[in-house]
């Protein structure tokens, strides 16, 4: 499903959307470039969710957890990964099948440890600069 060409005035709708979208899924992976939009995404969504601490890539530690309204979300960023058995050293596993919302950068850095259910979101950059956002789920 495509969602829109959209810019940075229209995320606080997209990520609406994509919560919606999601239902009961609470993981979702985001594929694009490197600096494609990924985070800002992920930021407008934590928003959407409540969380009021400011949402940043988790450079460093490879995963961040925030609290929105009720409800924890834990951020990923895999990019920095060398191989899949370091998200096995970090954890992966108790986060992935928490309750909680997982929001995972650089998903194909482990494709291997993807959950059997989940959304995707990908965003493509338009020659104009807009992104195309599309959805579906596995
Ligand atoms: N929907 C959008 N429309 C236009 N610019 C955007 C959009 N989303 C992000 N950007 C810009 O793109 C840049 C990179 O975004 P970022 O979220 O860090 O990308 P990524 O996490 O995919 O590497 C930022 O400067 C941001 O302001
Ligand atoms: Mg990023």
């Amino acid at each position: 499903m495509l969602l829109s060409a959209g810019s940075i005035e229209q995320l606080p709708a997209i990520a609406s959307e994509i919560i919606s979208f999601a239902g009961n899924t609470r993981i979702l992976l985001f594929y694009g470039d490197m600096g494609a939009g990924k985070t800002t995404l992920i930021k407008a969504m934590c928003e959407h969710l409540g969380v009021t601490d400011v949402v940043t890539s988790p450079t460093f530690s490879i995963v961040n957890e925030y609290a929105g309204a009720g409800q924890k979300i834990y951020h990923f960023d895999f990019y920095r990964l060398k191989n899949q058995a370091e998200a096995l050293d970090l954890g992966y596993e108790e986060y992935f099948y928490s309750d909680a919302w997982c929001f995972i950068e650089w998903p194909e850095k482990i494709p291997d440890l993807l959950p059997e259910n989940y959304v995707r979101v990908n965003i493509q950059v338009m020659p104009d600069g807009s992104r195309h956002i599309t959805i579906d789920r596995n």
